[in-house]
């Protein structure tokens, strides 16, 4: 790899946070040009920075058709302030009307983390669902599931191994020789995680969204291109318009007219263009071309905004074919909250972040000894001002505690002009973040007896 390239390594300790830059080498799309008619805390403050097709999300909630959302989580230590970052946002997602699944990823980490499997369903349960129901997810629409119990995250796992190679898990992760064999299952999991909800027996074909810390990016990729290559047809640009293209696999060469010995048969060929021709004959374009010699059919009034109904469709008769008819799956990234030390939050440091279970004076110490943007002396700091983008408690007003936007905007301003010192923001924070936890422990309490609904 070239070394002014940004890597994302999911297992890694340390992180790119030049977010521009991880924009443009891993094709995201970033969130600026994306309007969102009710957005978030997270989505206000540019903090949910970039997408891949987050409009399939978005057209599906305007049409009133279905949607869902998954995310996992490896149980492992406890639930800190950066976990609940992607709750926030499955809870809004769940407000927008999706359908809500979330993997524990047991199999995981008991590979990679040693934790057995008994022990991975205590922390899911104490450590992490008992706090989603605090948080205001709706167990009633939130199915939470074990890897090492459904059956067909595993199987998916295994059938799309049989579309990639080492070397592509070489270019995606940086594996090489001496990788751990679990690393390599890991993803092909996590890839039966992600795209399991849209088999039928678990609500059948819709749109799905990830929420992720852009570090889970490479297993996007790497499940957005195994999806694309199960497809029995595809969707591309066109000199004019779109067209769709057929791509004949060992599983579907003789239902699409090829015959083993290699030749086609004719007539085969063109039952498969008539029924292409026939699924998408009620989204409204006028001229529809088929050209079976071409294996292709062209559709020129077609406009980029028409993929993603002209890919539904064509998925559904995919499966009414005998295909698996997958969609590639939609997410968001988040950027990552500072640790309270400067450096990466991680679950293994608990200096470096507040625990969702942390009580107020525990919170109160972390953040009294937190990193601070201001300046040395009072003085120097009255003069100069204080930074508020390195500036812990201020980051984490932002990013978790301080729900009005004009306020941050201002205490923003008047840390950098000098009026508020280092002390005052962290006294700020500490009482934000005291009445926050304080809360939450309450809703927890209050929410104990949802706990056990989560997975059902
Ligand atoms: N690998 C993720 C982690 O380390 C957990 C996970 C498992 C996950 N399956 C997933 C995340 C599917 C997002 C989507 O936290």
């Amino acid at each position: 790899m070239m070394n002014d390239e940004v890597t994302i390594d999911p297992w890694g300790s340390s992180q790119s946070t030049d977010y521009s830059r991880i924009i443009e080498q891993f094709g995201l799309s970033s969130m600026d040009s994306v309007s969102i008619t009710d957005p978030s805390r997270l989505h206000r403050r540019g903090i949910v920075f970039a997408h891949r097709e987050l409009d399939m999300i978005l057209e599906a909630k305007r049409l009133s058709n279905p949607f869902g959302v998954l995310t996992g989580l490896m149980p492992s230590g406890s639930m800190h302030m950066g976990h609940s970052m992607v709750i926030d946002q499955v809870n809004w997602f769940q407000q927008q009307g999706g359908d809500v699944t979330i993997a524990v990823a047991d199999l995981e980490s008991t590979a990679t983390r040693g934790i057995s499997l008994a022990e991975g369903r205590r922390i899911a349960t104490e450590e992490y669902v008992s706090y989603y129901a605090a948080l205001g997810l709706d167990p009633e629409k939130t199915n939470v599931y074990f890897q090492s119990e459904r059956n067909i995250v595993q199987r998916l796992g295994f059938q799309l191994g049989k579309r990639t190679n080492l070397s592509e898990f070489e270019a995606i992760y940086g594996f090489d020789g001496a990788t751990n064999l679990a690393h390599v299952q890991a993803p092909l999991v996590q890839a039966g995680d992600i795209l399991h909800p849209q088999l039928e027996e678990y609500g059948g074909l819709r749109p799905i969204v990830v929420p992720v810390g852009v570090d889970q990016d490479p297993h996007l990729r790497l499940t957005r291109g195994l999806a694309a290559k199960t497809n029995w047809f595809n969707v591309s640009n066109a000199k004019m318009g779109l067209q769709i293209g057929v791509s004949v696999q060992e599983e579907n060469s003789v239902i699409m007219g090829v015959e083993s010995n290699g030749r086609v048969n004719k007539e085969r060929q063109k039952e498969v263009f008539a029924k292409i021709v026939n699924a998408i004959s009620n989204l409204g374009f006028s001229d529809i071309i088929s050209n079976p010699k071409h294996g292709t059919v062209h559709i020129p009034s077609a406009t980029p905004r028409d993929k993603g109904s002209l890919r539904m469709a064509l998925l559904s008769l995919e499966r009414s074919m005998g295909g698996m008819g997958l969609l590639a799956p939609s997410s968001t990234y988040h950027r990552f909250a500072v640790g309270m030390t400067g450096d990466k939050m991680s679950s293994s440091k608990p200096k470096t972040t507040l625990f969702l279970s942390d009580d107020a004076a525990t919170a109160e110490k972390k953040i009294k000894k937190s990193f601070s943007g201001g300046q040395a002396t009072v003085e120097e700091h009255r003069r100069l001002g204080g930074n508020p983008d390195k500036d812990v408690a201020y980051q984490y007003m932002m990013y978790f505690f301080e729900e009005d936007d004009a306020f941050l905007a201002e205490i923003n301003e008047g840390y950098r002009s000098g009026k508020i010192l280092a002390g005052e923001m962290k006294q700020m924070c500490i009482e934000r973040a005291t009445e926050w936890l304080t809360n939450l422990s309450e809703k927890k309490d209050e929410t104990s007896h949802l706990v056990a609904n989560f997975f059902e």
